[in-house]
């Protein structure tokens, strides 16, 4: 039986050793797809997932994780990969789905608003946000933007740094998806941003756009395969409640 969401959370732990114990890919690839359940900035979902169960590869992929043992010793990877590079693809996708949800030939007005909303949207917002050429037309965004916003609030994220970020948040949450899912089920993971992801990225022969995420080792946690107790800082120090 699957653990509770909260079960889960408790349950998950980085781990960096694993059994020596095969795991059903299936069950990974269903906890993927959990993945992408997760909430994306503007559902642009630019990334993608590379599950990994070939020996080879395994091998090829440990030594970029810089030998870390939560990766020589996982079963398989799971490599999340962010897809900035793809945002006008599924820009098309959105608008594709936009114009099936509202395809009826008589649509209320409630609906002709919302439909001329999200279109506007993808058509006008997100390529202003999205559309860069080396980094330039970013900085000059950013700066209308924060002359703009000397008078009324406006979104500031407009830099490549910022869009990365943007990127990479949404693809996390997903890792998170991912890692709770597999927890769910008594699986254990380890994400991983120590690697050498150029090796990464030419290994799984991905395209220049394309950006690691982080690596996420899959096993069975082996009895040494959980380094100490779970520390935080005290939850007074990073909660605010604001009344
Ligand atoms: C983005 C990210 C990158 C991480 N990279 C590594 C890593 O390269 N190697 C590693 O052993 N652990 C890595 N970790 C795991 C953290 O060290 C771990 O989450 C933290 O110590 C808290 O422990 P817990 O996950 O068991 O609660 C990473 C975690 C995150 C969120």
């Amino acid at each position: 039986m699957e653990k509770t969401v909260s079960e889960a959370i408790a349950y998950r732990r980085s781990c960096r050793v694993y059994k020596d114990e095969p795991i059903d890919s299936n069950k990974v690839k269903r906890c993927i797809e959990n993945a992408v359940l997760a909430p994306t900035s503007s559902n642009l979902q630019l990334w993608e997932f590379y599950h990994i169960t070939n020996k080879d590869v395994l091998k090829h992929l440990s030594v970029a994780c810089l030998n870390q043992s939560a990766a020589k010793t996982a079963q398989q990877l799971v490599v999340v990969v962010v897809r900035k590079d793809l945002w006008r693809k599924h820009v098309k996708a959105n608008l594709n789905y936009i114009d099936q949800t509202y395809s009826k030939p008589t649509l209320s007005e409630q609906d002709i608003r919302r439909k001329k909303m999200a279109i506007n949207y993808y058509k006008k917002i997100i390529p202003t946000i999205y559309a860069d050429f080396l980094g330039i037309l970013g900085i000059l965004k950013y700066s209308i933007f924060q002359i703009i916003g000397l008078f009324r609030p406006i979104y500031r994220q407009a830099r490549l740094s910022d869009m990365r970020i943007v990127a990479h948040k949404s693809a996390a949450l997903a890792a998170q998806n991912f890692m709770i899912s597999m927890a769910a089920i008594g699986y254990d993971t380890c994400p991983m941003e120590g690697s050498d992801t150029l090796r990464i990225k030419k290994i799984l022969n991905l395209p220049r756009g394309a950006e690691i995420n982080m690596v996420i080792g899959c096993g069975i946690r082996d009895d040494k395969g959980i380094y100490g107790s779970r520390f935080r800082v005290p939850f007074k120090d990073v909660y605010t409640l604001i009344k």
